[in-house]
């Protein structure tokens, strides 16, 4: 038999309540927050990840499912959605056709990381996004929406983890005093850190292993080395996120892994999911427009992994099962189940049908497996009548019907 690739996994039907719930409360709240939907290709120019996520990100450095197509090109399945986004912003022109572009996608995203629970190789994410603003109340607005998103889908036990990575006026004395810090102790920080010393020094904070944790511990914090315009930035997010009374902690290790973050990000971490527990993360990204080749405008948004969330989302027995089952007895009665099967459907009944001519009771059987409320019996003596028989399953009581009533007595008893 030929199996699933590592990291790729089926969504089968039994999770596929859960899934929906996510993807519906998420349209409903990007609606309500004034968002856009856009859905945007799989495959991108490999460059615009390289230039747009990073060159130095774990992303463009070992996790990109890029190729040359049949015609030579380097193309990438897309391993986030923001640089795609960025692209279409601004080969559409979309400033002119939106008043706030507002921006949100749901799909599917591709990385080569070593699967386990909450990380697989291909995974789905909400994504939104939004240009032009870069006042803070946006930040706290962004970050509010996701904690709405949060609670409205009921996962609780999560907590909200900001940060200010400044801007490239104050970035650079900050990577100075960290790279000063380190000084003697950098040959001893293990072999990633060292890269990161090079490549982009703020990474280091990301490091999980515990031998650094100690030097990583000692290193100063971001927050010291804002420059006046970024730590007032920052000040106001934190004073719209108390006005909404939203707790959150400030952490001056949360970097993310992607180069583009100016000034604020943030997370949504699960207290109850294990290692990967990371909801959702975004940021400020206000240089990035510009440097994909469009006008000088802020960016800001957020990516929730659709994964996560449902497996984040409390039980609930929200299994959807088939109203009816429709029961021919006999042959000759099996093309007026199959009529009345349409008209039930047309009524928006989610209705069974045998198509292998069972015995009676072998189709009562199966209607009692698939957990119908009802099973409509079209028999000789029913139809003799104009009626059908109706089946309470929860009771086992049963009545006559006219058949030209059974879709509205139907749907009054559901
Ligand atoms: P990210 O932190 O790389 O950010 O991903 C956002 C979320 O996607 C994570 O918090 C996690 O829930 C989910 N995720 C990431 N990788 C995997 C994986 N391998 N398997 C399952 N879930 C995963 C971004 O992608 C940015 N584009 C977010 C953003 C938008 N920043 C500004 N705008």
């Amino acid at each position: 038999m030929i199996s699933t690739v590592r990291g790729m996994r089926d969504i089968l039907p039994a999770d596929m309540e859960r899934w929906q719930r996510v993807e519906t409360v998420a349209r409903q709240i990007c609606g309500c927050y004034g968002y856009r939907e856009l859905r945007t290709p799989l495959i991108e120019r490999e460059e615009l990840f390289v230039k747009g996520t990073g060159e130095s990100t774990d992303i463009v450095q070992k996790e990109m499912y890029a190729f040359a197509d049949k015609g030579g090109e380097r193309v990438t399945l897309r391993p986030e959605a923001t640089p795609g986004i960025v692209r279409a912003f601004v080969e559409h022109g979309l400033e002119q056709s939106l008043s706030v572009p507002k921006l949100f996608t749901l799909g599917p995203m591709f990385r080569y990381e070593r699967p386990q629970k909450g990380r697989y190789r291909q995974f789905h994410q909400l994504n939104i996004e939004v240009f032009g603003v870069g006042d803070a109340s946006l930040d706290a607005e962004v970050i509010e929406m996701a904690c709405t998103l949060v609670s409205a889908l009921g996962i609780d036990e999560t907590e909200l983890v900001i940060s200010s990575v400044g801007c490239p006026v104050c970035r650079p004395a900050f990577s100075e005093a960290l790279l000063k810090a380190l000084g003697e102790d950098l040959p001893k920080l293990c072999g990633d850190c060292q890269r990161r010393a090079t490549s982009n020094p703020l990474r280091i904070f990301d490091c999980k292993v515990p031998a650094d944790q100690p030097i990583v511990d000692g290193l100063p914090h971001s927050e010291d080395y804002l420059c006046d315009a970024c730590r007032g930035h920052f000040e106001a997010v934190q004073g719209y996120l108390r006005a909404y009374d939203q707790p959150f902690q400030v952490s001056h290790r949360l970097v993310r892994g992607l180069d583009y973050y100016t000034r604020t990000t943030f997370e949504i971490r699960s207290l109850k999911l294990g290692a990967q527990n990371a909801l959702l993360g975004g940021g400020r990204y206000d240089g990035l427009v510009k440097e994909l080749g469009g006008p000088d405008r802020a960016g800001i948004g957020f990516a929730a992994g659709l994964e996560r969330l449902v497996l984040a989302l409390p039980e609930s027995d929200d299994a959807v099962l088939p109203d009816v089952f429709v029961a021919a007895i006999g042959e000759a009665n099996r093309e007026a189940a199959f009529v009345l099967a349409r008209a039930l459907r047309a009524g928006g009944l989610r209705t069974l049908v045998d198509y292998e001519a069972r015995s009676a009771k072998a189709q009562m059987k199966r209607a009692n497996r698939a957990g119908v409320r009802h099973v409509v019996i079209v028999g000789d003596d029913e139809l003799a009548r104009g009626e059908v028989t109706v089946k309470t399953m929860a009771t086992g009581e049963q009545h006559g019907v006219a058949r030209d009533r059974v879709v509205d007595s139907l749907l009054s008893a559901l």
